[in-house]
């Protein structure tokens, strides 16, 4: 989702309106904002586009100096113009806008049920709201009622609020790495928002928050500090006038922030299409009929390269919680073997760019053969968009630049089990508390993925070591096999290293032969039913003098003493663990192609999106 705020002399609703127009590109489902008239606090929303809520601010003009504005697409709650922010407390005189989910709000809005809240949405902002709300009338601040109720928050939220009992004020603050927020210093005037395109045609002098942190906004200026109470003094940094520089910010290359903007990214794709409140799915972008997705028999996942491997994860998890049959397919292989679709079967096409040629052509194929089509897709308005007759679930990533995908990759994956949750619960396989275990554990991704980033020391010391190898080798298995493809395939397309991915069991029928003294051998050996078997495959490695980088679990203390090198990664629920695995692939790559001088972002011979066969 998008946020933008503003204090000075402009007009607050052509300032906002403009702002959100240059997020459109994330696309959205609802638009509102939420502007001081000097009397009242004005809210507008509407559903939809942007145009939306211009046709509607031009019809009921807002006249204001102060405001704040969101794009959505929902997260618990369908798309309705109540559950568009801004959300409002009680009292109705705060506002708030929420970057995010708040992993306990279930706990939280029982709290204040019991408390004798009347809730008017099904958002979790609707209780940022109202804990806001609570807190003002004991502090009488918003910038205390803002620290205490983030004390109370779990999940990575960028939250942003203002009141008409302290006009001219907006305070923003940052929690986490799901929401980031950018404040933009004017003459006089004051912009906050979650991303840049959002301020820059106004000001290029910014200032970041860090996690943590809180910002109070007035029009002549911003004071930041930790929650803690902490003052933070930082300089503005100055954004470069070249757009591409400007939107690598900080990082050295597209791949590196594109990695590092994951817990946004697998925010943003849960958003608009769970309920924790009714252990519900939603994906109304859907266009199929109950009782069609009661009666499919099979599902045809398409997909190329990293994409196709995601299909492989999909497969997994249709199969596990919709008990219902999946073939997964390569886009250029798909037509040519004469596919018998079939008219209870649906082609699912994965894709990042949705603009790939042979994954387009497979969704040809299921057209011709009467079959719907659903597409999995983070490019706005493409091809596969367009063609997907079933509904195309958009993963809300924002642009990826870096050849290698990442975000688009585990966002891919979400959507992938959402489907099959989806799936599940439609044709009676998954009750509600089990949907709504899985959401839970969905909603807890992002921050377990902030966490396996925090840890970077490790990358490093791998490229040191293994900089020079020829080949690897990259082992997994079950839903983590797939996991093993992709690892291999980062490295060897941007590291230009030869690597294998390989389903663990297979090892000892090939690829076993290559293995020496020189060969690292990736293994992913987190705690599952194949735990037993991967640690016999890691000493198969061992006794020949292989070297193991295991990919564990937390505290796995038995692991250290088998792999020369041990990366961790949190506990989920077993089906969810490639969101997590994925991770440490994507670093090793990353770091031995940085180490090897390689072009990152735009490795030799390949291309973003190939549109020719
Ligand atoms: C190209 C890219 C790959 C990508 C594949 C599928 O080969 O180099 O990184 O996985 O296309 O792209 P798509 O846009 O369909 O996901």
């Amino acid at each position: 989702c998008g946020i933008v705020g503003y204090i000075g002399p402009r007009d607050a609703s052509e300032v906002l309106l403009h702002g959100l127009g240059r997020l459109e590109y994330r696309g959205y489902d609802s638009a509102g904002v939420a502007i001081d008239d000097g009397q009242h606090l004005q809210l507008r929303r509407s559903v939809g586009k942007l145009a939306n809520l211009a046709a509607q601010l031009r019809e009921y003009p807002v006249n204001g100096r102060c405001g704040i504005g969101h794009t959505r697409w929902a997260t618990h709650g369908g798309v309705t113009e109540e559950n568009a922010h801004p959300h409002r407390d009680a009292s109705g005189e705060i506002v708030v806008i929420q970057n995010g989910i708040v992993e306990n709000y279930l706990e939280l809005k029982e709290r204040l049920i019991a408390h004798g809240h009347q809730f008017v949405s099904q958002t979790d902002t609707e209780v940022i709201a109202r804990l806001l709300g609570e807190y003002y009338d004991e502090t009488g601040s918003l910038e205390q009622a803002m620290r205490r109720t983030l004390a109370e928050l779990r999940g990575g939220n960028a939250v942003v609020a203002m009141t008409r009992r302290e006009p001219g004020r907006i305070v923003a603050a940052r929690l986490g790495h799901a929401g980031g927020i950018v404040v933009g210093l004017g003459d006089d005037e004051m912009f906050v928002a979650s991303d840049v395109p959002a301020i820059l045609d106004y000001t290029r002098r910014v200032v970041f928050l860090d996690d943590r942190e809180i910002a109070v906004l007035d029009a002549g200026g911003a004071t930041i500090s930790r929650l803690d109470g902490t003052p933070v003094t930082r300089d503005p940094m100055s954004i470069p006038w070249d757009p591409v520089s400007a939107a690598k910010g900080d990082y050295k290359h597209f791949m590196q922030k594109e990695i590092f903007e994951q817990p946004r990214a697998l925010t943003d794709v849960l958003r608009g299409r769970i309920d924790l409140d009714h252990g519900a799915v939603l994906l109304d972008e859907l266009t199929f009929r109950h009782q069609e997705l009661r009666q499919l028999e099979r599902i045809y996942a398409i997909g190329c390269g990293t994409a196709w491997h995601a299909a492989l994860v999909a497969k997994f998890a249709i199969e596990a919680l919709a008990r219902l049959r999946v073939e997964v397919d390569y886009g250029s292989e798909f037509r040519y073997r004469d596919p018998l679709i079939g008219e209870r079967a649906a082609v699912l096409a994965i894709t990042q760019s949705g603009e790939t040629v042979d994954t387009l052509a497979a969704m040809e194929e299921a057209r011709r053969q009467n079959a719907k089509s659903i597409a999995i897709v983070n490019a706005v308005g493409s091809q596969a968009a367009r063609l997907a007759d079933g509904g195309a679930i958009y993963l809300h990533a924002g642009p990826e630049i870096g050849v290698a995908s990442t975000k688009a990759f585990t966002t891919m994956l979400v959507a992938s089990y959402m489907l099959a949750l989806r799936l599940g619960a439609v044709r009676g396989v998954l009750s509600a508390d089990e949907v709504r275990r899985y959401i839970q554990a969905l909603i807890e991704l992002p921050g377990k993925v902030e966490r396996i980033l925090e840890r970077q020391s490790i990358y490093e010391e791998l490229a040191e070591r293994y900089h020079g190898a020829r080949d690897a080798l990259y082992l997994g298995r079950q839903v983590n096999y797939p996991i093993a493809l992709e690892g291999a395939l980062k490295l060897k397309e941007i590291s230009y290293i030869h690597a294998e991915g390989y389903p663990a069991g297979e090892m000892k029928h090939g690829p076993i032969a290559l293995i020496d003294r020189d060969l690292p051998v990736v293994c992913i050996a987190i705690r599952d039913s194949v735990y037993e078997k991967m640690i016999s495959n890691i000493e198969q490695v061992r006794a020949r003098g292989g070297h193991v980088i295991a990919i564990a679990a937390e505290g796995d203390t038995l692991m250290a003493s088998k792999a020369d090198y041990v990366i961790e990664v949190p506990p989920t629920l077993p089906l969810l663990t490639p969101v997590l695995t994925s991770i440490p692939m994507q670093l090793i790559a990353y770091h031995m192609a940085v180490h090897r001088g390689c072009d990152v972002d735009q490795p030799r011979n390949l291309a973003k999106s190939v549109t020719v066969e």
